[in-house]
């Protein structure tokens, strides 16, 4: 738990192997002082310490080294340019972004602590968390860049148990080998009643090349998250949007191009408008995107529960179309959120 507010996050990293808090070196590095990662200090590339347990890791050590931890695929360049231009604003994200930001406000206390997993580029709407004066926003990802403040894989998140409030992970889950143990980390730095923002691909076709792994269903992303109590749920983006992937992919391969693929498909783009109109029980069934918005609870889902919420979703569809993303609770969930 976070106690004081003078407590820097800083102070809460620990070894990503044995969980003991990191001591810092005479030159200003990380180490931990008990496990065999002891032996020497974690690296540090750019400024920026590789926190990373390699032996356990999709990374590998000598090739974040010699890239200076870069990603490892190309990013950036007319792909990005040309995907978010294609794939258009995300309606959900600054939503929920405003609705968490106002759950952490508590004055008096200490500086709420956002972590961003999978933070390498800031994501679709999350601006408003990096505007934010009055929180501690911290980013790490398996690359360095800007926007993270360490490298480490999220299989072993190198924070204390109960230290971050809110965690923020946006299309990241499908690009981890073993989703549900990420997700077992985020409960375990959550303090009690911790946020979660998850927004997941469902009908949504292979991107981020080699490190594309997992889809889910509405109920299969709420299993997931079992170990929260729902504040908001459903589409970040519906069936004309993946009718539109589906599209461009298909373009792709007959045309052997991704760039044409794109290009062609570009006339298409307004299908993501039909989103809007369709019915929520369809747009669930054949949602392009999913989201998921709720705090820790120790009162976790249970199987009867899960076959429930697949009624209980629509209000939350609705409440989420209608923008009443705050307030919503239903029925039959785990417990009440706080604030
Ligand atoms: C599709 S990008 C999304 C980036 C950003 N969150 C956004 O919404 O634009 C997926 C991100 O997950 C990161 N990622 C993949 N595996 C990871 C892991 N094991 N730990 C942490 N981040 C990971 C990738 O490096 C990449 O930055
Ligand atoms: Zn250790």
């Amino acid at each position: 738990m976070i106690e004081t507010s003078s407590s820097r996050w800083q102070d809460d990293l620990v070894c990503p192997r044995c969980r003991t808090s990191l001591r810092h070196t005479p030159d200003g590095g990380l180490q931990c002082g008990n496990c065999a990662l002891a032996s020497v200090p974690f690296p540090v590339v750019g400024g920026k310490p590789v926190l990373v347990d390699f032996s356990n890791s999709i990374l590998d050590r000598d090739a974040v080294l010699a890239s200076a931890a870069a990603s490892p695929i190309r990013r950036g360049g007319w792909r990005a340019l040309l995907t978010r231009a294609v794939n258009g604003t995300n309606r959900i994200a600054p939503r929920i972004a405003q609705a968490m930001l106002a759950r952490l406000a508590m004055p008096g206390t200490h500086r709420a602590r956002v972590l961003v997993v999978g933070g390498g580029a800031i994501g679709a709407g999350a601006e408003a968390l990096y505007a934010a004066a009055d929180i501690d926003l911290i980013g790490f990802d398996i690359y360095a860049s800007q926007t993270t403040d360490f490298v480490a894989d999220a299989h072993a998140i190198p924070f204390a148990d109960g230290s971050i409030d809110a965690v923020w992970i946006q299309a990241v889950l499908e690009h981890v080998a073993d989703p549900g143990r990420v997700v077992a980390e985020i409960v375990r730095v959550l303090r009690p009643g911790g946020l979660v923002f998850a927004d997941t691909p469902f009908l949504w076709p292979v991107h981020e090349q080699a490190y594309d792994f997992t889809r889910w269903s509405p109920s299969g992303h709420r299993w997931l998250f079992r170990d929260f109590a729902v504040i908001a749920a459903g589409t970040s983006s519906g069936p004309g949007t993946a009718s539109l992937l589906a599209l461009r992919y298909l373009a792709a391969a007959l045309t052997r191009s991704n760039k044409l693929g794109q290009l062609l498909t570009l006339p298409l783009v307004w299908l993501r408008l039909l989103d809007r109109w369709c019915a929520p029980r369809r747009s669930l069934d054949a949602a392009a995107g999913l989201f998921f918005f709720g705090c820790k609870t120790d009162r976790p889902l249970d199987l009867k529960g899960l076959v429930r919420f697949y009624d209980e979703q629509l209000p939350l569809e609705a409440a989420a179309r209608s923008g009443n993303i705050a307030q919503t609770k239903v029925e039959g969930t785990a417990s009440t959120p706080p604030g």
